[in-house]
Order: structure tokens, then C-alpha cells, then sequence
């Protein structure tokens, strides 16, 4: 158990330069305090004393902002940084060496029963923010970006973006289909070219008529129409 409480106290000097003293973040860090109540929530939850480690669970959430359900299994040296905000639900597993950032959802999508929330791999980095949502896998080493929401299966080292979540990287490479964020398509402005191209090809046969394109109010004729 010491040897446990050490080795969470080194992860957040791992993770975080801005970590001083091991006073520091004993008392400080409320990413470390809420993994501390969901080691004594889960081994209630194991024994089947369920209410009580819910309890524990909602007081830890209270003190820390951080949502842990009991039933979650966390592997080794998981970092919950900042933490505000962030939920893991009952059947989410989370691998070894994993950061998680503020208001980060491991969560179920409402529609599955069972096994409904995701499984994390090792290494692998939730930015703040992030949505993953439903009972698949995502693969070690990978990166879901900040506010990303994440409705699929990811691979192993895959960088994941945007919403819904696309894979963008893989390998370290980066992918075909990734979503262009700056080039996200204007429904308004396609409509707005149609009709001017439209307006203009009219004007066009006009012309080609030899029937004026400026029509002066009152001058409107059945002929006008007749193109
Ligand atoms: C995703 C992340 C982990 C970087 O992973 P990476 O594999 O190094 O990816 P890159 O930085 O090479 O980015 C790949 C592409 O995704 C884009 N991207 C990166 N993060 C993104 C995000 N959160 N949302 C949208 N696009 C993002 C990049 O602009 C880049 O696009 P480009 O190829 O057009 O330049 C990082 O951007 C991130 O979001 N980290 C979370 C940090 C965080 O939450 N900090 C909170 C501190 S309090």
C-alpha cells in the first residue's frame, strides 16, 4: 500500500512540471485524492457493499469534482490533472499510465446494457473536455484531443480529433479521411453561389434574346417571361 501511495505521488511529477513538493500534492491534488477514494469505494464494491461505496464515491466527488463510480477499474498510475468535471462510468476499464484531463466523459451512450462504457488502453492521453462514449477499446498509446467526443473503436497509437471523433494520426502519421478544420463546408454560402450562377445564366439568355435584363416597374410583360 506505501509502496502504492509513492508510486502515485512520482506520477504527478511525471505528468505535471508545475508539482513542487511531495507535501504539495499529498494535500493538493485533487486527481490523487479522488483515486485514493476509489480504491476504498472499489474494494466496498468488490465485497458487494454497494451503498457504501457509492457513498464514498459522492464524498469524494463532492470534495473533488471528480466522479469516479465504484465498479470503474483503473490499472497503474493513472493522472487525473486539474480533474474538475470528469466522470468514469461502472464498466469502464482504463489501462496503465493513462492522463486524463478536466471534464473528461467516460461514458455510456444510453443505449446499451451490460458492458456500456469504454475501455481505455495503456499510455494513452484525454484531453480535456473529451466525450468517449459507449463499450468499445481505445488502443495504448493513443490521443484523444481536447473536446473531441469519441463514438468508435480508436486503434493503438492513433491521434483522435473534432466531433464526432475522427482518427487523424496513426502511427505518427497523418491519415486521408482526417477532418479539414478549415475547410468545413457553408450550407448558406453553397446556396448563395447556386442562385447567383442561376441569376446569371438567366441575365445570359436574356441578353441572348435581346430582351433587357433591367426592368423598369410597370414594364413587366408576358414576354419577360417567355425565355
Ligand atoms: C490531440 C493532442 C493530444 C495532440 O496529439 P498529437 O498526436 O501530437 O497531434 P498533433 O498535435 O500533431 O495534431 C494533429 C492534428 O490535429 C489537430 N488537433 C490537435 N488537437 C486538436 C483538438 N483538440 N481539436 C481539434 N484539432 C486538434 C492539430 O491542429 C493537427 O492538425 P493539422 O494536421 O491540420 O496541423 C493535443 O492536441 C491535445 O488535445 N491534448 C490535450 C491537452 C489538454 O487537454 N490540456 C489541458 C491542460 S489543462
Amino acid at each position: 500500500m506505501l509502496r502504492q501511495f509513492r508510486s502515485d505521488v512520482r506520477t504527478v511529477f511525471e505528468n505535471d512540471p508545475a508539482a513542487r513538493s511531495r507535501f504539495e500534492v499529498v494535500f493538493t491534488y485533487s486527481g490523487v485524492h479522488a483515486i485514493w477514494a476509489h480504491r476504498l469505494a472499489h474494494g466496498l464494491y468488490k465485497r458487494r457493499w454497494f451503498t457504501l461505496a457509492r457513498v464514498i464515491s459522492q464524498i469524494s466527488r463532492f470534495m473533488t469534482g471528480i466522479e469516479i463510480h465504484p465498479g470503474a477499474r483503473i490499472g497503474q498510475r493513472l493522472f487525473i490533472d486539474h480533474g474538475m468535471g470528469v466522470v468514469i462510468g461502472e464498466t469502464c476499464e482504463i489501462g496503465d499510465d493513462v492522463v486524463i484531463y478536466q471534464g473528461v466523459t467516460l461514458g455510456g451512450t444510453g443505449k446499451e446494457k451490460g458492458k456500456r462504457h469504454p475501455t481505455i488502453g495503456n499510455n494513452v492521453v484525454i484531453g480535456s473536455g473529451a466525450k468517449v462514449l459507449g463499450s468499445f477499446t481505445v488502443g495504448d498509446n493513443s490521443n484523444i484531443g481536447s473536446n473531441a467526443v469519441v463514438l468508435r473503436e480508436v486503434p493503438d497509437n492513433c491521434t483522435v480529433v473534432g466531433n464526432p471523433g475522427r482518427v487523424v494520426k496513426r502511427n505518427g502519421e497523418r491519415v486521408g479521411d482526417r477532418l479539414d478544420h478549415k475547410q468545413l463546408p457553408d450550407p448558406v454560402i453553397e446556396i448563395l453561389k447556386s442562385m447567383k450562377k442561376e441569376i446569371e445564366d438567366l441575365k445570359k439568355e436574356l441578353r441572348d434574346k435581346g430582351k433587357p435584363n433591367t426592368i423598369e416597374e410597370g414594364e413587366w410583360t408576358d414576354d419577360h417571361f417567355d425565355i
